[in-house]
């Protein structure tokens, strides 16, 4: 049997992504000439590679947006109390609005501790409790930068959530559950998957949306998906040959799905594009 279907409309996460930032650079000279610069402290802990990407990244957009940024580094063998104290420090500075600890950190530090350490108005992750009990009743608050992105793509798309059927795969609390309470807010009707789901290809067959938030190359492919839907690929995955790959296979969903959103270029520069904004509106938060 052949189908002469189009092929899904491609959401571009590094167009978007320099949309927002030019936004922000916009926003950011506003607050300067009233002497205010965003800050934003990154701290890395430890020498995991894939991390140091991420945070030499975090910190160039920062520059690039105009936003004051320090990169802190410390060896794999800082202690928790070390760390929280630098955190204590930073909660009190005021050149920084926002503080940002990159994931993971060694064993000797507990995360849920450091996350909870820093100050909930500077939780520019938006991963402290506080953050995601805002979230999760509709006030004022940071949203995890990921999911964020990911609605601002629904966004671009003019994709109107009221009714639809949102399936996301994945319910880690930086992506999948954020994600799921976004999609609620506006909405949708929300099935979260998760490794003990049965029959996961039924659900998604369903889904007027997925999101795929998992971590595992070609989790969802072509026959899953209903002709038209949305796909949404948080996957950050390395394929044999050692290229950046996401969740989703791709090249066969493209042929089903209405749009899709590309690894690499899709949802990773919308993260850090969001974590600009967070930083931002921290900023400006403190100011009035
Ligand atoms: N590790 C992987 N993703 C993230 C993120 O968004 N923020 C932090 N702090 N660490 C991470």
């Amino acid at each position: 049997m052949t189908q002469s279907t189009a092929l899904a409309q491609i959401i571009d996460g590094i167009a978007l992504s320099q949309q927002l930032r030019a936004d922000v650079a916009r926003r950011v000279n506003v607050l300067k000439a009233r002497g205010i610069t965003p800050g934003l402290a990154v701290i890395l802990v430890g020498e995991n590679p894939a991390s140091q990407v991420y945070v030499r990244n975090k910190v160039k957009a920062c520059e690039d947006a105009g936003l004051y940024s320090v990169l802190e580094k410390y060896p794999p063998d800082l202690s928790e109390a070390a760390l929280l104290a630098r955190i204590e420090a930073l909660n009190q500075d005021p050149a920084i609005h926002g503080i940002l600890v990159q994931l993971p950190v060694p064993a000797q530090i507990d995360a849920a501790k450091v996350i909870e350490a820093i100050a909930p108005a500077k939780d520019v992750d938006g991963f402290h409790i506080a953050s995601a009990g805002a979230l999760m009743t509709g006030m004022p608050g940071f949203w995890p930068c990921t999911p964020y992105g990911c609605m601002k793509m629904l966004e671009s798309i003019h994709f109107d959530l009221r009714g639809k059927h949102a399936v996301v795969i994945g319910r880690s609390n930086i992506v999948g559950k954020p994600m799921a309470l976004l999609l609620l807010q506006q909405h949708a009707t929300v099935t979260i998957c998760h490794s003990a789901t049965k029959d996961l290809k039924a659900i998604t067959l369903q889904a007027d949306l997925i999101v795929a938030a998992v971590g595992r190359r070609n989790l969802l492919t072509a026959d899953m998906v209903k002709p038209g839907a949305v796909v949404l690929d948080v996957g950050m995955n390395r394929n044999e040959a050692g290229k950046l790959c996401g969740d989703v296979d791709f090249a066969g969903v493209r042929e089903v799905a209405g749009y899709i959103s590309p690894v690499p270029g899709g949802v990773g520069p919308m993260t850090i594009a969001m974590l600009l904004v967070n930083t931002l509106e921290a900023a400006e938060r403190a100011s009035t």
